[in-house]
């Protein structure tokens, strides 16, 4: 019986060592989604607000284990044990005051960092470096805003993401754009349901709430002055803003994930973004980019295009030029989507569509075609677009596109034809 008894501790004590070594080998604290390998202010303090409690908690698990433990093997039951029981208490008053005493202590510990944390995540810092008026280098800003900071309006919805710049007056889906190092205000609302932001290396969690405006800042990579007091760095102005541009080129200018927090309905699992992080040169030509938008195939200019289309559409020849076509009739995408340049793509219940093909993902994130190496994966892309316009409802359950089309009911207009469908991906991968 005794060696029957040993044999399955052993076996028990093996068996969970081998358990615990596959469920952490899982454990990696560098993967893109990360909240251990921050890039910003507010991951960071919200990183070390995670490991105060940490702390407290373990040293309450292992001064409560300790005793349990002690406990436990010097008052256990032995064989023939003929000692009398000891003396049973009721209560030692000392005992109570000191715990009660000691549990508040510890709760103090973790919520003065706590409390910080919130305020520090709401509390704006409006610095000199973050005006718009010391950084943008687009020659489009209005005076007024010169002294505020890059705001980004954060809309949610079932299942994307649409990021309005009201001060640069651009508007982008899924994949923000975001200059390295500037505090920039987010305006988080939802459109239907609540949803939650969350940049993990960078911020988070905030709800997006119908009805109700939430908000909250963000910043990849330090500011210069915290980068200085961090690094200690030295020299004079020049030689400081130099180093510091290329402790963003190298450790911050990235692209990152992001995905919602909040359950939000059938494909809530697949609401996810992305934020690309970049140069303020780079950040001032895709604001460019995307203000002066697409024009119609060959180059030519969209009057030309449609005034052709209306009475020759026979001439306008190609996968380009009939993926529009569709595009605009029978595909009904510019019923829900808008493309900037195209003055008759306006629609604004599904993302902007503008440098659709330059995002590496589409689907709100959940289709990708980012390369391993960064670049574009070009065949990749292609098949997503057709995959997504084929049969959305299979990528993500429930959304609105399927249902626009009569998904499931059969009594609305044909459905796209596969041919169809590749002309619309052909002409989508144009819009770089
Ligand atoms: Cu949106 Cu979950």
């Amino acid at each position: 019986m005794k060696n029957a008894s040993s044999g399955l501790r052993r076996f028990i004590a093996l068996a969970s060592s081998l358990i615990a070594a596959a469920l952490l080998g899982g454990c990696d604290t560098n993967t893109r989604m990360s909240t251990f390998d921050t890039k910003g202010p507010i991951a960071e303090t919200q990183y070390e607000l995670f490991m105060v409690t940490v702390w407290v908690t373990g040293f309450i698990f292992v001064i409560v284990g300790a005793v349990f433990l002690y406990a436990t093997i010097k008052f256990r039951e032995r064989k023939n044990d003929d000692r009398p029981l000891p003396a049973q208490g009721h209560g030692n008053p000392l005992v109570e005051i000191g715990l009660i005493g000691a549990s508040i202590l510890l709760l103090v510990i973790v919520a003065v960092p706590t409390l910080k944390a919130i305020w520090y995540t709401h509390d704006f810092p409006i610095t000199e470096e973050s005006k718009l008026g010391a950084w943008y280098e687009g020659d489009d800003l209005a005076a007024a805003e010169e002294d505020n900071v890059l705001t980004i309006r954060v809309d949610g919805y079932q299942w994307w993401w649409g990021f309005d710049y009201p001060q640069l007056g651009i508007t982008s889906a899924n994949e923000m754009i975001i200059p390295a190092g500037k505090a920039i205000r987010l305006e988080l609302r939802s459109k239907d349901v609540i949803h939650s932001f969350w940049l993990p290396r960078i911020a988070g969690k905030v709800d997006l709430i119908p009805g109700r405006a939430n908000g909250m800042w963000i910043q990849a990579g330090d500011s210069l002055e915290d980068w200085q007091e961090k690094t200690g760095a030295e020299g004079s102005d020049e030689e400081l803003r130099a180093a510091y541009a290329l402790y963003l080129q190298d450790e911050i200018h990235d692209y990152y994930y992001g995905q919602c927090a909040e359950y939000c309905g059938d494909s809530h699992a697949r609401m996810l973004f992305r934020a690309t992080v970049v140069s303020d040169s780079d950040f001032a030509t895709w604001v460019s980019e995307i203000k002066t938008g697409h024009k119609a195939p060959g180059g030519m200019d969209w009057d030309q295009w449609y005034a052709t289309n209306a009475e020759h559409p026979e001439l306008l020849t190609g996968d380009e030029n009939e993926g529009l076509q569709l595009f605009m009739s029978r595909g009904k995408c510019a019923t829900c989507h808008a493309v900037n340049g195209n003055p008759r793509a306006l629609g604004i219940a599904g993302p902007n569509l503008t440098k659709i093909a330059a995002r590496q993902s589409i689907a709100a994130g959940w289709l990708n075609h980012r390369a391993e190496d960064g670049s574009t994966d070009v065949e990749q892309q292609y098949e997503n677009f057709f995959k997504w316009i084929k049969e959305p409802d299979v990528v993500k359950p429930g959304n609105l596109m399927w249902k626009a089309n009569g998904g499931g009911i059969g009594e609305l207009d044909e459905l796209l034809t596969d041919d169809e469908v590749r002309k619309i991906s052909l002409y989508l991968q144009t819009l770089k």
